[in-house]
């Protein structure tokens, strides 16, 4: 297997790591990744299978040890069907999709329309920063709204949120830990009383659905609950703001015909954008049994990355994958993963990006970028820092 070397913090490889995956799928299927390493695979075909392959999964092997000061943080992954494999997985997952019904989320089309034309009429005048005004606002309102909890506290859950995924970062700092530990901390506290309350008083909301699913006899359990909860809120806007923000940059950059946002293409362009440029680009897998694939012996406990947004660019799955091209018919991308963990939430992430971009360019026909935009440095949560427009 080839070997290559690249920091992932690297400035220049976090705004564009698309030249690296080149590189590294020039060499074939799988390729030793030295910063991390691990073997990763590049190569569209390699992702999807392995995504798919029930001997890889995300549950290590063996239980992971970990410093007593970061207890808080594992104790919620514990319970998160994201860091579970079957059978609590599968239970887990059945009980959230009990009460995470394409019913709920396709009544929500009118409500992120009038919420998007709200934030347009709330631009400030001249230049301004995209992401907290617009960008952020809609996936953290709607999925706030859908789980019942107040808008007031959407503050709140984006610090909270933010603290904790910066856990996932590279080379984190005991600052780092302490201000995730201490967000967790709250974060926790904050769903223990708002499922009290729900328990004591239903209304017609993700969060009493959650309490109520049940599947074969089994509930929920108040710890399941708050994991859950934790998880659809930070999995519900993390991704999805960035895929907002990143949608308008290529549009924008790419000078894209409005025509492209139409009744008839949007559907093509919102899945165009997330091939193109996708905001989550590696997840990793533990391997549960010995195997040989791709000419690489893989053994019981090894660990391997997935490079979602390399398999995305692969020139085997598509012509020109390196060209933005709205009109392309893509039916298979990897931007919401796939197999036994595909992204719950795709439908409502795809709904959100297709009610709300083709307002945002409707009522701002000569949007511009103001600054060139630059991503955030935790490479795979591919998120732009900001994005300065003008209208
Ligand atoms: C899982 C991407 C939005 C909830 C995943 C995975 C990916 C992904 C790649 C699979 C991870 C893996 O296989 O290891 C995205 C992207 C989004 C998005 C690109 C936006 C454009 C959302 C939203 C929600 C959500 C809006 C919830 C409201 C989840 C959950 C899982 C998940 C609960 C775990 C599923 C499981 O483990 O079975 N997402 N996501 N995501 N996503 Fe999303």
């Amino acid at each position: 297997m080839k070997r290559l070397t690249q920091s992932p913090t690297e400035p220049e490889f976090t705004q564009n790591p698309y030249a690296f995956y080149d590189r590294a799928r020039s060499h074939g299927d799988l390729f030793f990744w030295d910063d991390y390493e691990l073997p990763m695979a590049a190569s569209f075909r390699a992702v999807n299978a392995l995504l798919r392959d029930r001997r890889f999964g995300r549950e290590p092997v063996e239980p992971r040890p970990f410093p007593d000061h970061l207890a808080p943080f594992y104790a919620v992954e514990a319970h998160s069907m994201l860091e579970l494999e079957a059978p609590r997985h599968t239970r887990l997952r059945k009980l959230v999709l009990r009460a995470f019904t394409s019913r709920r989320i396709a009544t929500l089309g009118p409500e992120i329309e009038v919420l998007t034309h709200d934030l347009i009429d709330a631009f400030p005048e001249g230049e301004f920063d995209l992401l907290p005004t617009f960008a952020t606002r809609i996936p953290v309102i709607i999925i706030c709204r859908l789980l019942g909890v107040p808008e007031e506290r959407a503050d709140d859950l984006l610090h909270w949120s933010n603290a904790m995924v910066s856990m996932y970062q590279a080379r984190r700092t005991r600052a780092v830990e302490d201000e995730a530990i201490a967000a967790t901390e709250a974060f926790v506290a904050f769903m223990r009383d708002y499922v009290d309350q729900r328990r004591g008083d239903p209304r017609d909301d993700l969060i009493t659905e959650l309490i109520q699913a049940e599947e074969e006899g089994e509930k929920l359990s108040t710890d399941e609950l708050i994991s859950t909860c934790i998880l659809l809120l930070n999995a519900g806007h993390e991704a999805t703001v960035h895929a907002m923000a990143i949608a308008v940059k290529t549009l924008l950059e790419q000078n894209t015909p409005t025509t492209a946002l139409s009744p008839d293409a949007i559907d093509a362009t919102i899945e165009e954008t997330l091939r193109y440029d996708p905001p989550l680009h590696m997840f990793t897998r533990h391997v549960y049994e010995d195997t040989t694939l791709y000419g690489h012996d893989f053994k019981r406990g090894d660990e391997i990355g997935l490079l979602l947004g390399a398999a995305n660019r692969d020139p085997d799955m598509w012509d020109n994958p390196n060209q933005f091209d709205p009109a392309r018919q893509i039916k298979q991308n990897t931007a919401f993963g796939a197999g036994a963990h595909f992204c719950i939430g795709a439908p409502l992430a795809r709904l959100e990006l297709k009610h709300a971009l083709p307002i945002l360019f409707d009522r701002c026909p000569n949007l511009t970028i103001a600054a060139p935009p630059e991503f955030g440095n935790v490479y795979h949560f591919h998120g732009l820092a900001s994005l300065i427009v003008k209208r």
